[in-house]
């Protein structure tokens, strides 16, 4: 779609320019945006970084990456040369204050030229231990001051721990006002994972029945293929607790669990967001081993491909105890969910990538039918597969065509790719990107829902930490995780479901 709204003048001043998020993600994104008219015809994009390059081969850089990472793929000489005259690159050590008097010129210039209001938006794209430094010196050079129209964007990770994560708000809280910060979770910024929100809330068929009782339990697996690829350094601080379940995974069960929003406000949907946070039950510490699994990957074979194990990998320790997988059970205590078990499961080096969120219903409450007609009967569920493959898909009971009354499980199924051209699918950085461009927050994480993830995981963190793994490896690289994530459902009597995304697929 092309753009409706008009935008304010922006300066975007990258941080970590030089990197690989720039170059993957972030310049694809704006780029997209300015094809769709979504950018102001008035922008600039200054890149930093410590790497001495000139612009000449910055920009070709760019275009390369973008020419491979873009969804439109290769860029039209023309168009990208119209855009490319935006952007810059500075060298900089973007701890020394004289960058920041650099910046101020440039932005008054810029805003003198264009003559209005102008957004003036700092991506930090950066390791985290530059975060505050490059918050203060932007503070100490006015230019959070304008509480209107200065954003500051925050990759994530957003902290290690409950404690360095509530320092890290404090310390950005004293120059920007909340309503300035936007601390980024890319995976609210998916299509597939806003539609939860349309799903839930835009339909009157669904949610009579999302709840206690008539749901049974809730599965979340986001699964990658990848392993931790050249990473090693971040992900032997990090493993998949830090990575991927205190972030993406936690609020795809907020979006899952949370009650409907009056509006869609920025603070109304975080309110509801934050509610759900508060009301899953705490592990406690004695509690651990029987409601979460950690795992980490051994070498194996993959798609015919010998790959290393975790402790093979480039800057990990031999006898690194990291997890690469978790699986954890939790509890929502509220009216709602009282009673029903979310699953969730994430790991790398995983048989398939796939990220599903299968919502299982419990049984009818009294089969009317006769034993033989159920020799094939499933409770009813609802899938909801986010990526590769985007869709949902609703599995029912039908007669199967027959003398007899026999039952079978049958789909109705909604397919991105069948109802919208895939290449018009926005990715998740462009509208992150536009929102903050706009000003809207409703899709980033606010302070509160930061400490409140870290808080409900960091018994799990500390107890891992506090007795590392005498078993791993304890996967192979290409299945499906540990067994002890099969035994962590199997002892409720379920088992994790990936169902390929065909029509009437049947296990
Ligand atoms: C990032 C993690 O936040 O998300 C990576 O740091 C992970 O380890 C990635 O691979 C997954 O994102 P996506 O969009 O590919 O599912």
């Amino acid at each position: 779609m092309d753009a409706t709204v008009k935008t304010n003048p922006t300066v975007i001043t990258i941080f970590g320019g030089s990197g690989d998020l720039t170059k993957r993600k972030l310049i694809p994104a704006l780029y997209n945006l300015y094809l769709d008219h979504w950018l102001n015809k008035d922008f600039r994009i200054i890149c930093t970084g410590r790497s001495a390059i000139s612009d000449e081969v910055f920009i070709k850089g760019l275009k390369e990456a973008l020419d491979q990472f873009s969804r439109r793929g290769k860029a039209k000489k023309n168009e990208w040369e119209a855009f490319a005259k935006n952007i810059e690159y500075q060298r900089a050590d973007f701890t020394q204050p004289a960058f920041y008097n650099f910046l101020n010129k440039e932005i008054k210039t810029f805003t003198d030229r264009v003559d209005c209001a102008v957004n003036k938006i700092f991506y930090l794209a950066v390791p985290p231990q530059f975060f505050e430094t490059i918050a203060s010196r932007i503070g100490e050079a006015g230019l959070a001051a304008d509480r209107q129209h200065s954003r500051l964007v925050i990759e994530k990770p957003f902290g290690v721990d409950l404690e360095s994560a509530k320092k890290l708000n404090k310390s950005l809280l004293s120059i920007f006002d909340e309503t300035q910060l936007y601390r980024i979770d890319h995976y609210l910024g998916k299509e597939t994972v806003q539609n939860i929100l349309a799903f839930r809330f835009a339909n009157a068929l669904f949610e009579p029945t999302w709840n206690r009782n008539y749901i049974d339990h809730i599965q979340i697996t986001v699964a990658e293929k990848i392993g931790i690829e050249d990473r090693g350094g971040y992900y032997e601080q990090s493993g998949i607790i830090r990575d991927m379940i205190q972030n993406h995974l936690l609020q795809l069960v907020c979006l899952i669990a949370m009650e409907p929003p009056v509006s869609f406000n920025a603070n109304e949907v975080r309110n509801k967001k934050v509610d759900v946070l508060h009301a899953i039950r705490k592990i406690k510490r004695e509690e651990v081993h029987d409601f979460a699994v950690r795992g980490q990957y051994s070498e194996g074979w993959m798609e015919g491909e010998k790959v290393k194990g975790y402790t093979e990998e480039k800057d990990v320790a031999p006898n690194s105890t990291t997890p690469t997988f978790a699986a954890i059970k939790f509890y929502i205590d509220n009216w709602r969910w009282s009673g029903v078990p979310f699953y969730i499961r994430s790991g790398k080096r995983m048989q398939q990538s796939i990220s599903v969120i299968t919502i299982e219903f419990k049984p009818v409450p009294h089969q009317s039918f006769p034993a033989e007609a159920l020799d094939n009967w499933q409770p009813n569920r609802m899938v909801l597969n986010l990526q590769p493959d985007m869709g949902i898909r609703v599995r029912f009971q039908a007669k199967k065509p027959g003398l007899q009354m026999e039952l079978n499980p049958v789909d109705m199924l909604f397919n991105y790719n069948d109802t919208y051209a895939s290449t018009g699918t926005p990715e998740g950085y462009e509208t992150l990107l536009l929102d903050v461009i706009e000003g809207d927050a409703t899709l980033f994480m606010r302070a509160d829902q930061v400490e409140a993830a870290w808080e409900l995981i960091m018994p799990i963190l500390s107890t891992w930490e506090a007795n590392p793994s005498v078993n791993f490896p304890n996967y192979t690289a290409g299945s499906y995780g540990p067994e002890g994530a099969e035994a962590l459902i199997a002892k409720d009597g379920h088992n994790w479901i990936v169902m390929p995304f065909e029509k009437n697929h049947h296990e």
